[in-house]
């Protein structure tokens, strides 16, 4: 017997969601199927292109879907540029002389416009360009959940707080990831990311030297390592210097890095503490991915999706960005 309140239910929430436009619009993989079909390989062979002349532009792209997700969720935000009133994410500390590959994302936005004009949001590109990036150097692939629309704004003071910093405490970390709604499975998965990509010796000098204002080094850094990284970035030297994140294999999307954080390799305090803080319950995740490639890939790709997950624009909401620099 079918009740009255299984009938009313639905009907009360729909008429619900009309009177206070509540959009519970989910992502999904089809968004584009019928009005850009193409859209996955149109950034594939763009990545592709980019990647012979720079093999660090992958690793670059997938930064900037992270650091735009983390900042009122992956809406775009991080692509717009400074002008007279909006104050830039890509000033903020966080992005500031570190984020790169904007340039990339505009080619891609022109050739994914050529094809479809008007349809595919800058945010979706970041999206789609992290899973390129991630298969492309020997990763796992997945379906990349779509739909997500362009914000008419950016938030520099919500990059600057929002974003972990490698110098804070995995407890802060930890915390900085929970406000969004990651748990400490996704922290740990999401930090394999430093699988591929280099770092400035301006965030890693402190360990080198005068960790912590001891006079010494971080006492969790390998010795060897430690001899290796100081030639590479000696005291009062050049801050943009690069270091690989995984000096194993620096450009392949393996597990590296987590025998890497085993052996006290991790590059940034950030890394080296989710192996490293007494007690941590991100320890036994770190010896999981380390053990097991597979494992440490499944859980990557869902991370992947919860994160890009983070409240979206659907819908109404936002705007398709012609220019992903500028609002329309
Ligand atoms: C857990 C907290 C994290 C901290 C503190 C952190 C911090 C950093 C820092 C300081 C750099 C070097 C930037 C530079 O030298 O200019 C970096 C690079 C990078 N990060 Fe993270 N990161 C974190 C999480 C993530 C996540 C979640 C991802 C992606 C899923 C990611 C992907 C990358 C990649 C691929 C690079 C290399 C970029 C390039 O070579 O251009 N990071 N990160
Ligand atoms: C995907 O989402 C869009 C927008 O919410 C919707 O129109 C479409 O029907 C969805 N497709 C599937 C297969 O659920
Ligand atoms: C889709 O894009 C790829 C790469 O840009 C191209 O090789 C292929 O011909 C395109 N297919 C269609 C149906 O447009
Ligand atoms: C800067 O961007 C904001 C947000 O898109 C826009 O409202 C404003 O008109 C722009 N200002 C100038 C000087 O272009
Ligand atoms: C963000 O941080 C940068 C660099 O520390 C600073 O110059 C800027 O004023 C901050 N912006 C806001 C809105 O707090
Ligand atoms: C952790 O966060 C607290 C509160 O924001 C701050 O006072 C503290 O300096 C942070 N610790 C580290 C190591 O970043
Ligand atoms: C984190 O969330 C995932 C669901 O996405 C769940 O499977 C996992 O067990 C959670 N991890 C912890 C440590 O709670
Ligand atoms: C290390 O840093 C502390 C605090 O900034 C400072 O007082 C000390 O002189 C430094 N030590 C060395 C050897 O540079
Ligand atoms: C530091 O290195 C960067 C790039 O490696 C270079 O552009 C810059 O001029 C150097 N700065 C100094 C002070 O040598
Ligand atoms: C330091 O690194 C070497 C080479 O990876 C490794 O064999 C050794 O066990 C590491 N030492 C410590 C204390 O982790």
């Amino acid at each position: 017997m079918v009740s009255f309140h299984s009938l009313l239910a639905p009907i009360t929430t729909l008429f619900l969601a009309i009177l206070f436009n509540v959009s519970n619009a989910q992502l999904n993989a089809t968004f584009y199927s019928t009005t850009c079909p193409n859209v996955s390989s149109i950034v594939q062979t763009v990545i592709q292109q980019a990647l012979q002349s720079d093999p660090r532009i992958g690793a670059s792209l997938i930064r900037l879907h992270f650091h735009d997700c983390f900042v009122d969720g992956c809406d775009g935000s991080i692509l717009l540029d400074n002008n007279g009133t909006l104050r830039s994410e890509k000033d903020a500390a966080p992005n500031t002389n570190s984020a790169r590959g904007f340039d990339v994302v505009d080619n891609i936005k022109t050739a994914v416009e050529n094809s479809c004009p008007g349809v595919v949001s800058c945010a979706d590109i970041l999206a789609l360009a992290a899973e390129s990036a991630v298969s492309l150097a020997g990763g796992p692939s997945w379906n990349v959940l779509l739909g997500r629309r362009d914000s008419r704004t950016a938030n520099q003071a919500g990059a600057n707080t929002s974003i972990p910093s490698p110098f804070e405490s995995l407890s802060n970390i930890t915390a900085k990831f929970s406000a969004v709604g990651l748990n400490i499975t996704d922290l740990v998965a999401l930090s394999g990311a430093h699988t591929f990509g280099r770092a400035q010796c301006r965030f890693i000098t402190n360990r080198l030297y005068n960790f912590s204002g001891t006079g010494n080094p971080d006492p969790t850094l390998n010795t060897t390592y430690l001899a290796t990284l100081r030639q590479n970035c000696p005291q009062n030297g050049n801050g943009s210097t690069l270091n690989n994140l995984d000096f194993t294999t620096p450009n392949t999307f393996d597990n590296n890095y987590f025998s890497n954080l085993q052996n006290n390799e991790g590059l940034l305090q950030s890394d080296q503490e989710l192996f490293s803080t007494s007690g941590a319950a991100t320890i036994s995740i770190v010896n999981t991915f380390s053990s097991s490639q597979t494992t440490f890939f499944q859980n990557f790709v869902q991370s992947m999706i919860n994160m890009g997950n983070i409240s979206p624009l659907t819908g109404t909401n936002g705007e398709i960005r012609l220019d992903c620099k500028k609002v329309n």
